[in-house]
């Protein structure tokens, strides 16, 4: 096989269909089933989203009553739950937490499954795994933040919709009618985008007929990465970094001296922006203006002109969500955890769909080791 023929990263490879979302880079638009993601993000709660994702249609009232009445029976943090994170250091990373909590989750509602082969379930245990996750998972995230602080946990509200109770569980208070919007919104952009590196590691561990958890805490670990999810985090501490926008020259020239990645900026499919940008933007311009923070704008216009002027190099979601989160705030370490909170419900529908029509993924290999060669002194038994 000649080098020309390996595809490093799968990068240009088309492998397999999906149903979910559209990413189109040539008109710069992302859709969830059909829909324009900016439209789902200036019209629905992210329940309804959610909903879209794994069924394919949006839920009629009753529908969405149904879905929501599940989700708020589902969103306390159990006592197994709550005493895994416990028993992890203080100090442990927010989504080594969800990892962990994703697992011990599985573990107890697959638990007397003694056969491998039914621990991948049918189509409705596996919608039914989806929502528990769902449902579950703003709890930890909520948790884990409050922990790192020395704080005890909160617990759910069922009088909240899903984004408000978040930011209750989390902040133990009410958050304002504009907060709540501008975190609803990050939910709907972060929910799905085709076969990233995480989806397609829970599809590739869906593929093998492994679990739904078993597949989900995988993508977990793949969404950990800076690369991938953990940009958002790595945004804020490049933001601490630079200070103010005054300094965004002198930085930007060592970095780029020193060619340090940029975080937020590049994306392997969108060339010429991210199509999710200027709905977060807004909702980071909408918190802005509640928090009163222009200085927080001025930092991230000044870098963002600099580094597209002198580059060519597009913001990706990560971007704009990164300084919101903060505005909101939350810890920097949370960032992540919340797009997992988020990512959920495009990751689950990515497993059901690999379920529904499966193939075993597993790609080939160039092999460029040393050649054959035999162990000294090795006689072969006559
Ligand atoms: N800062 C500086 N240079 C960059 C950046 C960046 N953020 N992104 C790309 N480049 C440069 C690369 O150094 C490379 O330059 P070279 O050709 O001189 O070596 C060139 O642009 C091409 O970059 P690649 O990394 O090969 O492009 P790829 O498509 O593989 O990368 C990626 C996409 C990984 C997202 C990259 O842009 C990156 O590392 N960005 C920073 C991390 C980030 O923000 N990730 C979030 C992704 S979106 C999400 O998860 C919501």
């Amino acid at each position: 096989m000649t080098d020309t023929e390996i595809k490093k990263g799968l990068a240009g490879v088309t492998v397999d269909y999906t149903a979910i979302s559209k990413v189109n880079p040539d008109t710069n638009s992302l859709l969830y089933r059909g829909y324009p993601v900016h439209e789902l993000a200036a019209t629905q709660p992210f329940e309804a989203v959610a909903y879209l994702l794994w069924h394919g249609e949006l839920p009629s009232e009753t529908q969405l009553a149904q879905l929501r009445a599940t989700e708020r029976e589902r969103r306390a943090l159990t006592d197994d739950v709550k005493a895994a994170i416990d028993l992890l250091p203080v100090e442990a990373h927010p989504m080594d937490e969800v990892r962990t909590a994703v697992s011990v989750i599985g573990a107890a509602d697959l638990a007397g499954i003694g056969n491998v082969m039914d621990a991948v379930g049918t189509p409705e245990e596996n919608l039914d795994r989806s929502i528990r996750l769902f449902a579950a998972l703003p709890a930890i995230v909520a948790y884990g933040q409050r922990r790192r602080r020395g704080q005890d946990a909160v617990a759910a509200r069922d009088d909240l919709d899903y984004a408000a109770n978040f930011l209750w569980m989390t902040f133990g208070e009410e958050a304002d009618p504009v907060v709540v919007d501008a975190f609803n919104r990050s939910m709907i952009l972060y929910a799905e985008h085709s076969f990233n590196a995480s989806t397609f590691t829970a599809r590739v561990i869906a593929s093998t007929l492994s679990d739904l958890y078993s597949a989900v805490t995988g993508a977990v670990g793949a969404l950990k990465g800076p690369l991938h999810g953990g940009a958002n985090e790595a945004v804020l501490h490049i933001f601490d970094e630079i200070g103010s926008a005054d300094r965004v020259t002198t930085w930007l020239d060592d970095a780029l001296a020193r060619k340090r990645k940029i975080m937020g900026f590049g994306h392997r499919v969108y060339k010429r922006g991210d199509s999710r940008v200027p709905t977060m933007k807004a909702a980071l311009d909408s918190l802005v203006a509640h928090y009163d923070r222009p200085d927080v704008l001025a930092l991230y216009d000044a870098l963002e002109s600099e580094f597209v002027g002198r580059k060519g190099i597009y913001p990706n979601l990560d971007y704009p969500s990164g300084p919101a989160y903060n505005l909101i705030g939350f810890d920097t370490l949370t960032f992540t955890p919340l797009f997992v909170a988020a990512r959920i419900t495009g990751w689950t529908a990515h497993i059901m769909e690999q379920q529904a029509s499966n193939a075993l993924i597993r790609p080939l290999s160039a092999y460029n080791g040393s050649d054959e060669r035999h162990i000294e002194g090795y006689v072969p038994d006559s």
